[in-house]
């Protein structure tokens, strides 16, 4: 039996990049499919995909930063399977910046983006992960989560404040059955990332210490997210599961 069957995701920034690769492995385990995301055109292709492979797939146009929105958003996804057992807060921004060079206005996207849409997230559905018994929450975090990178103070702070976000979230909702971890990935390929791979300097500063010394493929960080949503991950809630390369072991 497929380890996921008859689960329901909602993956937040699901349309493309990382988010579609969560989507599609937990979609393999038999997990029915909520793509969650501002980009409809994305969405509705993502949808398509899955649904030719035989999925039962639905988009929801999210604005992750909007508590509206989410609401709206899990409303429909309930609306059309039921229930929620697994969300994957996925949906993230990079905008580079030093802490001097910064504005106000890429600090605020960022958080609003990182960090307030993964709280509105969790909020939103725990309601409905309790009535329905429990659910495992998978926060999207990163290496520079753990570590600083210069000239990404926003993304950095934002991704430090999910780390512990996600640990203060596991503290309230375990009597629920609710688990809550952390996936912090480095460099990967996807939609962010695609032209950088072109750049090797680039490439060789965002590899850095890795010790595998390659950026990762997508698909290897959503086979951890399948492995949390999980029943083989019983015993993990307010983990960090680190995987990149061993950047951050050295
Ligand atoms: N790619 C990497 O190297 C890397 C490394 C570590 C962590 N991450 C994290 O992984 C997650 C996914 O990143 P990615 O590389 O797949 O990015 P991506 O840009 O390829 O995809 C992001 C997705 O999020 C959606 N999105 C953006 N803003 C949104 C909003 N306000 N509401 C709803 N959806 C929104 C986009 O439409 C897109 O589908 C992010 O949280 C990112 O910080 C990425």
């Amino acid at each position: 039996m497929a380890r996921l069957y008859g689960r329901v995701a909602v993956i937040s920034g699901g349309a493309l990049g990382m988010g579609l690769a969560h989507a599609k492995a937990l979609a393999k385990e038999g997990a029915k499919i909520v793509i969650a995301d501002i980009n409809e055109e994305a969405g509705a292709a993502a949808v398509a995909e899955l649904g030719s492979k035989g999925t039962e797939a639905v988009f929801v146009r999210l604005d992750v930063t909007s508590e509206e929105s989410w609401s709206e958003a899990v409303n429909r996804a309930v609306k059309a399977f039921s229930k929620v057992d697994i969300l994957v807060n996925n949906a993230g921004i990079y905008l580079s910046g030093t802490v001097e060079n910064t504005s106000l206005d890429v600090w605020e996207r960022t958080m609003a983006v990182n960090v307030r849409g993964v709280f509105l997230g969790s909020k939103t559905v725990i309601p409905h992960m309790r009535a329905a018994g429990g659910g495992s929450i998978i926060n999207i975090c990163s290496n520079w989560g753990i570590v600083a990178f210069p000239d990404a103070a926003a993304y950095v702070a934002s991704k430090g404040a999910v780390r512990l976000l996600t640990k203060a979230t596991a503290s309230e909702v375990a009597k629920d059955n609710i688990r809550v971890n952390s996936v912090h990935p480095s460099f990967t390929i996807t939609n962010m990332t695609k032209d950088l791979v072109n750049e090797p300097e680039t490439v060789k500063a965002l590899v850095g210490p890795s010790l595998l010394g390659r950026p990762a493929r997508a698909e290897e960080i959503a086979s951890t997210v399948v492995f949390l949503a999980s029943d083989e991950s019983s015993f993990m809630t307010g983990s960090e599961l680190v995987v990149d390369g061993g950047y951050t072991a050295v």
